[in-house]
């Protein structure tokens, strides 16, 4: 809880750190990669600095931290808090690196702020910073103590690789040696790393797909401007062996049986297949309705297995829209309000793709009925949504 005498501090200065922000953002992480180039060996992605996704969601989420604690005192924002653990834990985050973050914020901060960082200021943005340090350091660990093994990367062998859509391939590893493997749940993502033109390591995030046992197995479409993706299509082979994390990730199936919606659009479709196959494995008999929306049939990732899994389940159905004529049950970008959905206040959402898309859905899906409170989804890069966007509370 945040102390009476930083309360009042961080009510007065809260709107103009978040006003801050963007300028704050680039200097810090300048000075935290001049002084620990080794950072970018392995732990951030470049391209996410470059784009500037990331540095907005970092500082951005110790602001939505503040004003959520200055809300609610007696709570923490336990789902932005849960996100960021199992994104840090994937990347094999050690306690030890708080301080580093916290050295290069604050002097960038002070930098920012001249005269107007008071010691009073900077006192009260420091209890901050190390409340939530502290409840994201707690998460990790105990995230960590959830693994079958102590390591925070193993190496694995490519088995198999295959192409399931134009610019899509699925790509199989099985253990290069005997670390115990960490069992994942539907939904959960690894971290895989790869050696770049330069030699540096760069972490990526990929959902796990439904496997054989024992064995990881990751559908990735290839971003031709990307950093990583253009060498795991190109350059790694059969035999190539990979470092990957232990599964984390908190977006998964609820263990209710009220109907559910699981709508995708491109490659968004990963989360949804390991949820199907684990619905189809428990001989699910909930309402299902699958939406995906796709360029084209051809494109569309994992297409064969959604159809197989919708099948196989007693209650489910799928709806498509598709932007090439003739491909979907319906042209053009996802629009829920042109058909007729079943839901009701138990129905629970997933969704996966990209934002504008989920955005858009999102509204969409309470129109229909569904409460926003049970309407989830992951999305394939730094979070911007969930910090910035009150009206998820609905
Ligand atoms: P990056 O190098 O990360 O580049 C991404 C984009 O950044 C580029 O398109 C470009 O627009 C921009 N960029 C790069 N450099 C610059 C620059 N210099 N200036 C400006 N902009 C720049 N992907 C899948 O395919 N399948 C999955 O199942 C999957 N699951 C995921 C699960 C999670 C939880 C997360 C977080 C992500 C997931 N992703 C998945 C996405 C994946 O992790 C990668 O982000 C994605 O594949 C792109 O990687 P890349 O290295 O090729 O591109
Ligand atoms: C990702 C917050 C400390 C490294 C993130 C994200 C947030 C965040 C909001 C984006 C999560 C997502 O939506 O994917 C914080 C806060 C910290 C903190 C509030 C301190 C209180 C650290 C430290 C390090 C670190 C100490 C390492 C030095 C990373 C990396 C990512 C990340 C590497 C993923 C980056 C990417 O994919 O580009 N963090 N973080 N964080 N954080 Fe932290």
């Amino acid at each position: 809880m945040l102390s009476e005498k930083s309360r009042p501090v961080i009510e007065q200065t809260i709107g103009v750190i978040a006003e801050r922000i963007p300028a704050i953002t680039p200097e810090f992480y300048k000075s935290m990669f001049n002084a620990r180039p080794d950072l970018l060996d392995g732990m951030f992605s470049r391209s996410n600095q470059k784009n500037g996704t990331q540095p907005q969601a970092l500082a951005g989420s110790i602001a939505a931290f503040a004003s959520h604690l200055l809300n609610n005192p007696d709570s923490y924002p336990d789902e932005v808090l849960s996100r960021v653990a199992h994104k840090h834990a994937s990347l094999g985050l050690l306690p030890e690196e708080y301080p580093t973050v916290h050295e290069h914020l604050f002097g960038a901060i002070a930098a920012d702020l001249g005269d107007a960082a008071t010691p009073e200021v900077v006192a009260a943005w420091d209890e901050v910073y190390w409340l939530m340090a502290d409840a994201l350091i707690k998460l990790e660990k105990g995230l960590y103590g959830q693994q079958a093994n102590d390591v925070m990367f193993a190496p694995f062998t490519l088995i198999s690789k295959e192409d399931i859509a134009e610019g899509v391939v699925a790509f199989e590893f099985e253990p290069a040696d005997d670390t115990p493997l960490t069992h994942s749940i539907p939904g959960q993502y690894v971290t895989i790393q790869v050696k770049v033109k330069d030699g540096i390591r760069q972490p990526r995030q990929f959902t796990l797909v439904p496997s054989q046992e024992g064995h990881r197995r990751v559908v990735i479409r290839k971003d031709p401007q990307g950093e990583v993706t253009p060498i795991l299509h190109e350059d790694i082979n059969e035999g190539d062996v990979l470092e990957i994390s232990n599964p984390y990730g908190d977006v998964v199936l609820d263990e209710g049986h009220g109907s559910l919606v699981l709508a995708s659009a491109g490659i968004g479709t990963t989360p949804i297949v390991a949820f199907l196959d684990r619905l189809a494995k428990e001989g699910s008999q909930r309402k299902v309705t699958v939406l995906h929306a796709d360029h084209s049939k051809d494109r569309w990732p994992g297409r064969q297995i959604m159809e197989r899994l919708v099948d196989s389940l007693p209650n489910a159905t799928m709806i498509t829209w598709m932007e090439t004529p003739g491909d979907g049950d319906y042209e053009g970008f996802m629009n829920v309000s042109e058909v007729d959905l079943d839901v009701d206040q138990d129905t629970t959402a997933f969704m996966c793709g990209p934002l504008p898309f989920m955005k858009g859905l999102r509204s969409q899906l309470i129109e229909k009925g569904v409460p926003g409170r049970n309407i989830h989804y992951e999305i394939f890069g730094p979070d911007q949504w969930m910090l910035h966007d009150e009206a998820r509370k609905a």
